[in-house]
């Protein structure tokens, strides 16, 4: 089965102003969009139910973050049933921008990731290694234990519902894009470890793509790599830019 090319804006706390964000919108809702590819943007959390009524139908909507309990008295938080009730279908979980600020383990990424999936939310499950980490040989070892917490609750049937963004860290909002090579030796060794600890069908099937510092200038050489199956973007994402990414391959 071929994978479809998954393209995701992850607006994070982007933009400031409903204005602005009925701007980005319209933009989106009167581009061409490629129809063979999967498109979903995560904006802030305040404008996702907004959002789903003013945007396209054929452009997804995600959350950034849930909490893995159904309910109950977590201040701030929002769960996976809310989200799912509300018609929201995705969820970013394990951003490492919600790793290193917010202190979350790949434990408790995997507890989200199982919520999510168990309510019917795709998950687009983030992972990726820091600058030292890649610099002393690491990387493998350290996306494989990210995702090694998620492959010990998972059942191997809810993979369907999971997209695998390798990020690495030091290219996160920083204009320093993996080269294709790079990033195409970690998605490789991404669907080994599927392969290995899950199941051939589940590494073959899985959509890994590519965040950090993506724009349109970089995204056709990566899109082109055989395990690069779309992107996860971030700082591109309130550009119309945007629009040229998810379609790099027309
Ligand atoms: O979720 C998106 C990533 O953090 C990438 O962000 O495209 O601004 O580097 P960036």
């Amino acid at each position: 089965m071929a994978r479809k090319f998954f393209v995701g804006g992850n607006f994070k706390m982007n933009p400031t102003t409903v204005e602005s964000k009925r701007a980005l919108l319209k933009a989106l809702n009167e581009a061409t969009l490629d129809p063979e590819v999967e498109v979903v943007i995560a904006p802030p959390s305040l404008y996702l139910i907004p959002v789903i009524s003013e945007l396209r139908k054929d452009v997804g909507v995600a959350a950034q973050n849930c909490h893995p309990k159904s309910a109950g008295a977590y201040t701030g938080e929002i769960s996976a049933v809310q989200l799912h009730d509300a018609g929201i279908p995705y969820v970013i979980l394990g951003h490492s921008e919600r790793r290193a600020l917010f202190h979350e383990t790949s434990e408790l990424v995997a507890e989200k990731t199982k919520s999510a999936v168990e309510v019917g939310l795709t998950v687009i499950l983030c992972v990726g290694e820091m600058l030292e980490e890649r610099e002393s040989g690491k990387t493998t070892e350290v996306v494989e234990a990210q995702l090694g917490e998620v492959v010990k609750l998972l059942d191997p049937s809810k993979w369907k519902q999971i997209v695998v963004a390798y990020e690495p860290v030091w290219a996160i909002g920083t204009g320093k894009v993996a080269t294709p090579d790079q990033a195409q030796e970690t998605h490789h060794a991404i669907r080994a470890y599927l392969a290995k600890e899950v199941s051939q069908e589940v590494a073959e099937n899985t959509r890994i793509i590519y965040g950090g510092s993506v724009n349109a200038s970089n995204c056709a050489q990566l899109s082109v790599q055989p395990d690069i199956d779309g992107f996860l973007v971030g700082g591109a994402s309130l550009k119309p830019e945007f629009v040229q990414i998810v379609n790099t391959k027309l």
